[in-house]
């Protein structure tokens, strides 16, 4: 069964899926998601992607329908229908279904959807070489630690990617770097992996964590602070993580050349150990 949908607590096929048109999410992007995906067919690190959902619903007030071992066992199930041999699993849970109204009722009943599609993992080649990224401005909200599906700011981002023909936007905020559009941004500066530190200004990323672990336990010295754009050109090495680019080089920012525009040792270095924390 491929292209595996569950809604509200059933499985069906993906064309039988559907919401009212009166669902909060689709009338206000009022709802919450994350995107998992499996190596091996078994879905990397759930937990935190579990716990990062219940951070995103706590602070929208969003009534959780699940606990941890329901979604446990709901994204297990959605990969074993599914069978591919990786897949990407996509979690959505919105307020529910009410006559529009910007304010809420809190007695709303929350939509769950869940698909699971076939994941294609990113060519090697393109992390030997690394990727070209540009910088745009970043309009966002003040809650970006919410893993909100309001993400308009984020769909015009990756429309001036499309565009430029770059691989990601590098979001920057009076003149600082803040993340990636769709991953978090990383530099190394003197053997030191800096990133913008946790809070509302980023995405906590579930890869960011692992790699600022992985740095920490090869001994790196890692420094959580904001960068600016000017650094960012002059870092040693820059790379961006997440759930689909693992960790990935950046070589040339806005046509600059990053380093000496190959991913750099420590880049590779953080690369491979994440390959093989994967398995
Ligand atoms: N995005 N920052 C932003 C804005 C993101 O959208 C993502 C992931 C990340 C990386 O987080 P993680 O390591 O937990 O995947 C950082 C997902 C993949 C998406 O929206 O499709």
């Amino acid at each position: 069964m491929p292209n595996v949908a569950f809604i509200n607590g059933a499985f069906v096929p993906l064309a039988d899926a559907k919401v009212s048109i009166e669902d909060r999410g689709f009338q206000f992007g009022d709802g919450i998601y994350e995107v998992i995906r499996t190596y091996h067919g078994r879905p990397f690190s759930l937990d935190a992607h579990l716990a990062r959902l219940d951070r995103s619903a706590r602070a929208l007030n969003l009534t959780q329908p699940y606990s941890r071992a329901d979604w446990t066992q709901h994204v297990l199930e959605g990969i074993k229908r599914a069978a591919y041999p990786e897949a990407k699993v996509y979690l959505q849970i919105t307020r529910g279904v009410a006559p529009r109204d910007h304010a809420y009722s809190d007695d709303a009943t929350p939509t769950v959807v869940m698909t699971v599609r076939e994941f294609h993992p990113l060519d090697r080649s393109i992390q030997a070489t690394g990727v070209d990224a540009m910088t745009t401005e970043d309009i966002r909200w003040g809650r970006c630690d919410i893993k909100s599906v309001n993400l308009l700011a984020n769909v015009l981002a990756r429309q001036q990617v499309k565009q430029a023909q770059v691989f990601e936007a590098i979001l920057v905020n009076a003149g600082l770097v803040t993340e990636g559009a769709v991953s978090n941004v990383m530099v190394v500066e003197r053997g030191t992996v800096v990133t913008a530190p946790e809070g509302p200004r980023i995405l906590s990323g579930v890869t960011r964590a692992v790699v600022l672990d992985l740095a920490l336990s090869e001994g790196l010295p890692v420094q959580e602070h904001f960068v600016s754009q000017t650094d960012l050109y002059a870092a040693d090495e820059v790379f961006i993580t997440g759930t689909t680019v693992e960790v990935l080089a950046v070589v040339r920012i806005d046509g600059k050349t990053i380093g000496d525009g190959r991913p750099g040792p420590i880049t590779q270095r953080l690369a491979a150990s994440f390959t093989s924390r994967v398995g």
